[in-house]
Parts: C-alpha cells; sequence; structure tokens
C-alpha cells in the first residue's frame, strides 16, 4: 500500500533520513521506533508531502507521492497526526471534529461517521459541546485521532501518540487504535517507546541515526534482545 525506496531527506547540510527502505502493507499496524532523533518524525512529514525528499521514491496504492504537496498527499487517502495533536484549543470537541469533516461531500456519510467515532471514543461525546483546551491529554489525543478518522484517510499516520500520557490513556488511546484497525484502517505509527507496542504492532522498524537498522515481526522480538540492541546500538548485535 505504501511503498518508500532509498528515501534521503534532510534539512540543509543535515542528512536525517539516509536510504530509507519502509513499507506497509494494506491492514497492518507499523510501528517505527528510535531514540530522540532518530528520524522519525521526519519519516512522516516526508511521506505526507510537508518535506521534500532529496532522493529516492514513495508510492502509495501504486502511485507516486514525493515531492506532491501535503494536500494533494491527504486526499490520496493518507493523513498525518503531527507531534502535538495541533488541535483548535478555543474550539469545542464537535467543531474540532467537522474541520476533520471539512473536505468531505456527502453529508450523511459524514453524520454516520460522526456517530462512529463518537462510540470509538465516548469521551468525545461527552464533552462533545466542550472546550477541546480543556481536555486531558490522553482526550487530546484521542480527540485528534477521531478528527482525522473524520477525513476518512486509508492510511493514518501518527506521531508519538502515547507522549506526555499517563499509562491507562497509553492504553486507551491504543486499544482505540486496534479498533479502528479491526475496521480496515491501516497504520502506520511513531514511538520512541517501545514498551507497549508488542500486542498491536504487525511489524516494527526500528530507527537510528537515519538509518533502518531492524524491520521484524513482534513475534519474533519476543524476548527484546534484538529490540534493544537495534535501539541502543549495542555493538555485538545491531545491524
Ligand atoms: N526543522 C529542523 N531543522 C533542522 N534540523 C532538524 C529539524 N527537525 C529535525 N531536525 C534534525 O533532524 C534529525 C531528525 O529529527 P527528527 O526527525 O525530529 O527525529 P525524531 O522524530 O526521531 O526525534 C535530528 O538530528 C534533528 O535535530
Ligand atoms: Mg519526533
Amino acid at each position: 500500500m505504501l511503498k518508500i525506496e532509498q528515501v534521503v531527506a534532510g534539512y540543509g547540510r543535515l542528512t536525517a533520513l539516509k536510504n530509507i527502505d519502509l513499507r506497509v502493507d494494506k491492514g497492518e499496524v507499523v510501528f517505527v521506533v528510535g531514540p530522540n532523533g532518530a528520524g522519525k518524525s521526519t519519516l512522516l512529514k516526508t511521506i505526507s508531502g510537508l518535506m521534500a525528499p532529496t532522493s529516492g521514491r514513495i508510492s502509495f496504492q501504486g502511485e507516486r507521492v514525493d515531492g506532491k504537496a501535503p494536500e494533494q498527499v491527504c486526499r490520496k487517502g493518507l493523513a498525518l497526526i503531527p507531534e502535538g495533536r495541533h488541535i483548535f484549543k478555543t474550539l469545542t470537541v464537535q467543531e474540532n471534529l467537522l474541520v476533520g469533516a471539512m473536505i468531505r461531500k456527502n453529508a450523511m456519510e459524514v453524520r454516520a461517521d460522526m456517530e462512529m467515532v463518537l462510540e470509538t471514543f465516548p469521551i468525545l461525546r461527552e464533552r462533545y459541546n466542550g472546550v477541546a483546551g480543556h481536555l486531558s491529554g490522553g482526550e487530546q489525543q484521542q480527540l485528534a485521532i477521531a478528527r482525522s478518522i473524520l477525513q476518512r484517510p486509508t492510511l493514518l499516520m501518527i506521531d508519538e501518540p502515547s507522549l506526555g500520557l499517563a499509562p491507562l490513556m497509553i492504553d486507551q488511546v491504543y486499544s482505540s487504535l486496534r479498533q479502528l484497525n479491526q475496521t480496515g484502517l491501516t497504520l502506520l505509527i511513531v514511538e520512541q517507546s517501545t514498551g507497549r507496542i508488542m500486542d498491536l504492532a504487525s511489524r516494527i522498524y526500528v530507527l537510528r541515526n537515519g538509518n533502518v537498522v531492524l524491520e521484524d515481526a513482534p513475534g519474533n522480538l519476543a524476548n527484546g534482545n534484538a529490540l534493544d540492541a537495534a535501539y541502543f546500538g549495542f555493538s555485538d548485535n545491531a545491524a
């Protein structure tokens, strides 16, 4: 569904992504994990068109998207929730959700999807007319996810959904992501922490210093040693 080949990207003279190869198949939940500064956010920005790669190809459903503007990429069904969520804090929950649906034409479908996201995130129904800035961090993350669902993406990318959340909230966010995945949404999720990703992941990539140093299924990483070695760059085991 999403295929990234030999992608190089950076900021001026700094190369943040060095020949990245990565794929996401339909129905998968793919995690990209790595320490701070590894290039995770740069990867998502490059896929979503916020940055153009220096070289390499990015294709989505068989079509090249590298070099396309973010709104064109978004229209093809690739949505990004950036780090920090970017919800509108002075707007109500309802208004935030309607922003997500803005590019949609069919009002009946939007109503049905609105009902679906309120089922998935009951807290948003409770706070529907409340100001979004009053929600907790975890609730704001749920709002950001719900809003992007209303764009009807085929593939949703999320930059560090668990950042700054209490453990219980992480559970809630992850379980809603699982639910959305079960309804057919493909996910590409970036996290700094590997602690909770195993149950949800179809496949895991470890990114370090702009390189993919490991790619595997969670079942093969069960004891965690290979994952830790790649993540921290232990010399005996890492690529
Ligand atoms: N806007 C920017 N301008 C210059 N350098 C940046 C910018 N954003 C990130 N970088 C650098 O690019 C590298 C990768 O950063 P980033 O993709 O944000 O990593 P991560 O999301 O994994 O923490 C880091 O060395 C970081 O300092
Ligand atoms: Mg980041």
